[in-house]
């Protein structure tokens, strides 16, 4: 990597924090220069996400500049062998904290290491014909999963005409699994109460084949301005666009025939894609996350119709953002029956109405899903 690549590395690590995370400040800081050539920008991001990834490995006393040319030789080691990092070792994949909230095993950490898949969802029934347009796609397998697909190329997919027709989305393998275990129907009313840029509000309103409604609210107006722009792309019109923080009143009088709440949460999930925020994330977030958690599916029970399904989801794997959440509102709620949802990843594990999806099996982000049914 030549010097100004290296500098600009360092630029990067040096403004990332609690509220700028890696791949924002990444893009800003790209976009303000001009004249770095693709291979460049490439070689620049790995190595910003090098040095998050390997940041438990590195010497602080060491300048920065020293220790992303350390961390850069980490992964380029541990891709050549990944046996050169022993079992002992993957402890510093991990802030301490974190292994007294998450059922830590190897199997895990060694997969917070490697790098990340990228996963496009077509639209349904059209993940063949997809691949064979971009190219370099490789499904994800099995009749339900068919539309989820994993790009191994090195294309823009921002560029391609595909994206700008709306025939597809970049979204992670279980974001999707969450889409399809809702199961909305044509023609039904559903609740997306943490809607956000819309990922899984799409999603919902392409599965019901734009006849029905989705409510998408988000406490974040400029989330669901993105929301419509990606709408808008996918030519998909079934949603109402609100917004709604779960303190206030219910946004509507309308009943659902299925609500998800996809909470905010600590993201443990996400630490393979976005490792700078393992060292960002504190045990009181996580705290503090839990009950916003409680607060968003308490204010959905209430506008659940009878039958009804309530699907919660978070992208981590704290046990107190998790089960012991979807357990208290089981306890609070006894007219809310347990849903056993299908696992799509035989490897996951799944506990009564709860399924854990892991990184390792999954080849995605983490996520825990629960479901009801009133
Ligand atoms: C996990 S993200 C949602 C991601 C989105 N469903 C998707 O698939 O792209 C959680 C969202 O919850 C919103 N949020 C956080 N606290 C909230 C609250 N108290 N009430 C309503 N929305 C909230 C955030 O703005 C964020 O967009």
């Amino acid at each position: 990597m030549n010097n100004s690549a290296l500098a600009l590395v360092a630029d990067v690590i040096g403004k990332v924090d609690r509220t700028h995370p890696a791949d924002a400040v990444l893009r800003t800081e790209m976009r303000s220069r001009s004249g770095i050539s693709r291979e460049d920008g490439r070689a620049i991001s790995q190595a910003v996400f090098a040095y998050y990834r390997w940041y438990g490995w590195l010497d602080r006393k060491e300048t920065v500049t020293q220790q992303i040319a350390r961390a850069i030789e980490l992964s380029e080691t541990f891709k050549k062998n990944p046996g050169s990092v022993v079992e002992k070792e993957l402890r510093h994949a991990i802030p301490n904290w974190a292994a007294s909230y998450v059922d830590v095993s190897p199997a895990w950490l060694r997969a917070l290491q490697t790098e990340p898949a990228l996963w496009l969802r077509a639209r349904p029934g059209q993940g063949r014909a997809l691949a064979a347009k971009l190219g370099d796609c490789r499904p994800a397998g099995g009749e339900v999963l068919a539309d989820a697909l994993r790009y191994e190329g090195s294309k823009d997919l921002f560029r391609t005409p595909e994206f700008h027709a709306g025939e597809f989305e970049l979204q992670d393998i279980t974001s999707q699994v969450v889409g399809l275990l809702c199961d909305p129907q044509p023609g039904e009313t559903w609740w997306d109460a943490c809607a956000g840029e819309g990922g899984k509000m799409l999603h919902l309103c392409d599965l019901m084949r734009n006849k029905g409604l989705v409510w998408a609210s988000d406490r974040a107006a400029w989330r669901l301005e993105q929301l419509k722009r990606r709408a808008a792309r996918a030519r998909l019109f079934n949603y109402r666009a609100v917004a709604w923080k779960s303190t206030a009143k219910l946004p509507t009088k309308t009943k659902f025939d299925g609500i998800l709440v996809d909470a905010p949460c600590s993201g443990v999930g996400t630490w393979q894609r976005n490792p700078h925020a393992r060292w960002t994330m504190r045990p009181e977030d996580v705290r503090e996350l839990a009950e916003v958690q409680k607060e968003l599916l308490r204010s959905a029970v209430e506008a659940l119709k009878p039958s009804a399904r309530l699907i919660y989801s978070v992208c981590t794997l704290t046990r107190m953002e998790t089960s012991e959440v979807a357990e208290g509102i089981t306890k609070q709620f006894p007219d809310l029956k347990p849903l056993a949802l299908p696992n799509l990843f035989e490897a996951d594990r799944a506990v009564g109405n709860q399924l854990w999806l892991w990184p390792q099996a999954a080849g995605g982000n983490g996520m825990f899903i629960a479901a009801w049914q009133k």
